[in-house]
């Protein structure tokens, strides 16, 4: 039998969402009556500068647009509506590297948030609608320079900090921003590392559309200048006044757009709405993690990624909550960091990657015991599945069998959850996503909508539109209708289909299965296999290149590489090659694209068509014996020549 784990009576009896009765109320109310739903929360949750006349218009689909008509400000949200009744309260806390501490209150917020608001506008000439890429580490100057994005109306697009020079140019590019926000560098692991010189690299071609780059010194060490194009934050936000007034922006006003990889082609720039984004956001955090409001709440992702945006700024700050935000790795200087910092900040929600859960496991079974976890109350996971050993050590040595774990399933697309357990409510299986939240449309169906048979693979789709689903793709309207609702139709009617697969048992849970195309995940991150494969191509030897994930004891999967070579190689050239192809990834990429393997084989299996036949590699791979039918191949052989070459 499946061990459940009921939610904590004593948690439940003060939770927003106290038990199933009011969840399956409130799902009942968004199918009665789904646009009555959603306006009423958004009436509530947001303070709207002037009301929208409709919930919800579906005249241009896909393009949905929510609460049309309204406008709103998501820095006003975040930062101005707090102060009247939270204005010493803690916002931000920072830890760095170091240890070094900082608190940022509601009030202090508002001061940098309006300076640096100022600063854009008046140093960097920075308009309501222009693209700001930030290439930031996590400091809370992060954060001031996405709500400053915000309060005057233009569109961030936060670069992940571990990309190389090559991925950010192609980010900026792509938006075509004028204005870089940076650092010099930042801590890691207790020495300063480097993100100007990337950034200068960056910009060396192509880049035309940059005028400034603004540099935040957080650790001191020296730095090229470009005169007439880089400027110190620090020596020019003193000049700047405290008082911006927010951009009254329309709900439908792009936030923010974010790249992520897909199945195929270059990273896409999704982009996100004002209201209907920040409204799930803030619905998330109250119901999900069930902050209260002297709570402390902590989520260890990288503001470089959708959970950064939507769970350690947007969310917290929307619902007016205290947010950690942490610039080092949780293994330095030992495996006890974090449960250090539990302890330390009596953190009451505590958010992260089962990659980071596997890892402190590994390192530092023992450590959660030296320290005081009894703040504790919800744990979150995200971006992967989360596998029960793992799960188990989390509930146990982390938990106390006191907290509920909430395996929040969502995507960059979707802006937020779309499938978690309610902390108060749900019972948790562990391993399984559960049930949607209320008011998400989430059906497991095959192509033409019909339901999947239960214990079934089929394809995960959100059914209607949700107020904080991407709106589109950043100048690729048609990929956008391609990529997300080119597979999967109901009634007729074209529905969003996430990518990934997942499966119902008969009491109605949902486990995701994981992504149905080319994309892997490794260690929670999106890496899409036709970007590794181009930047393999670039070495000059390489004839031709499949890539595939492999699972992984820590990553959850890791990046397997079988290249195809030009021209005959020995042993020890092909060492060599090893290095030179995951140093190209490298430069091209980041770290976080590193490969696991890179195996040298005399052809890919292909049809006749010429299509790769990837299923087969990822059983190679695996080390599994290839059940799949071979004889569609050109050369069946090749599979057993395979083999053979990865021994
Ligand atoms: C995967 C991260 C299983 C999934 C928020 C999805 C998950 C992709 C879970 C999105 C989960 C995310 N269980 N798989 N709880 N959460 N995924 O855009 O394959 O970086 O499509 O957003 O991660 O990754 P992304």
């Amino acid at each position: 039998m499946e061990q459940i784990f009921e939610p904590y009576a004593e948690f439940a009896k003060d939770a927003r969402i106290k038990n199933m009765d009011e969840y399956h109320a409130l799902m009942n109310k968004a199918n009665d009556d789904y646009e009555g739903f959603w306006g009423d929360y958004a009436n509530e949750k947001i303070d709207w500068f002037s009301p929208y006349k409709q919930v919800l218009d579906e005249s241009n689909a896909p393009f949905y647009k929510w609460f049309v008509g309204g406008t709103m400000n998501v820095a006003h949200q975040c930062v101005d509506r707090h102060l009247a009744t939270r204005k010493n309260k803690a916002a931000i806390i920072f830890e760095g590297d170091n240890g070094d501490q900082q608190v940022i209150t509601y009030r202090e917020l508002s001061y940098e948030v309006n300076k640096t608001a100022n600063l854009l506008k008046n140093q960097f000439n920075v308009k309501k609608g222009d693209r700001v890429v930030l290439y930031m580490p996590m400091i809370p100057e992060a954060a001031v320079a996405m709500l400053a994005c915000a309060r005057i109306g233009a569109i961030h697009s936060i670069v992940f900090g571990g990309f190389s020079a090559e991925a950010l140019r192609d980010r900026i590019i792509d938006a075509e921003a004028n204005l870089v926000i940076t650092a010099d560098g930042a801590y890691r692991k207790g020495k300063p590392y480097m993100l100007k010189p990337v950034v200068d690299k960056a910009l060396e071609e192509g880049c035309e559309c940059v005028k400034k780059v603004c540099i935040v010194e957080r650790n001191g060490e020296d730095i090229s200048w470009v005169a007439g194009r880089d400027y110190s934050y620090n020596e020019l936000i003193k000049n700047e006044s405290s008082k911006c007034e927010p951009e009254p922006m329309d709900s439908e006003d792009p936030l923010f757009l974010l790249y992520t990889s897909g199945s195929t082609g270059k990273p896409k720039g999704v982009q996100h709405s004002s209201a209907g984004y920040i409204l799930w956001a803030q619905m998330t955090m109250e119901w999900v993690f069930d902050v209260r409001e002297n709570d402390t709440y902590w989520c260890t992702a990288d503001i470089g990624w959708i959970t950064g945006h939507t769970y350690i700024v947007y969310g917290p700050l929307a619902m007016g909550a205290t947010t950690v935000m942490f610039e080092g790795v949780p293994t330095f200087p030992d495996a006890g960091r974090c449960w250090s910092m539990v302890e330390e900040y009596q953190i009451n929600q505590f958010y992260t990657a089962p990659t980071a859960i596997r890892l402190l496991h590994k390192m530092g079974e023992n450590e959660p015991a030296k320290y005081d976890l009894s703040s504790l109350r919800v744990l979150g996971t995200v971006g992967e599945p989360i596998d029960p050993p793992a799960w188990k050590w989390y509930y146990e040595a982390i938990g106390n069998s006191k907290c509920a774990i909430v395996d929040t399933y969502w995507q960059t697309e979707t802006g937020g959850h779309m499938i978690s357990p309610l902390p108060g409510a749900t019972p948790i299986k562990p391993g399984c996503a559960t049930f949607p939240l209320p008011g998400i449309m989430a059906e497991i169906i095959d192509e033409d909508g019909t339901p999947t048979p239960i214990g079934e693979k089929g394809f995960m789709c959100i059914t209607k539109p949700w107020p904080s689903m991407i709106r589109t793709i950043w100048n690729d309207p048609d990929r956008f209708v391609k990529s997300y609702f080119g597979d999967c139709k109901k009634d007729g009617e074209p529905v969003y289909f996430t990518g990934d697969g997942a499966m119902m048992s008969d009491d109605g849970y949902i486990t995701i299965t994981g992504r149905t195309d080319d994309v892997i995940n490794v260690s929670g991150h999106r890496m899409g296999t036709a970007e590794v494969e181009a930047a393999i191509k670039k070495h000059p030897g390489v004839a031709s290149v499949a890539v595939v994930g492999k699972p992984h004891e820590i990553k959850g999967e890791g990046i397997f590489a079988y290249v195809v070579l030009k021209g005959e190689d020995t042993m020890a050239e092909e060492m060599e090659m090893v290095q030179e192809i995951n140093k190209i990834v490298l430069t091209e990429i980041g770290a976080i694209a590193k490969c696991d393997d890179i195996k040298f084989v005399p052809d890919l299996p292909k049809t006749r068509s010429g299509k790769i036949m990837r299923r087969i590699l990822r059983s190679i791979a695996k080390g599994e014996p290839i059940t799949q039918d071979t004889s569609t191949l050109e050369d069946p052989s090749i599979v057993q020549k395979i083999q053979t070459c990865i021994i």
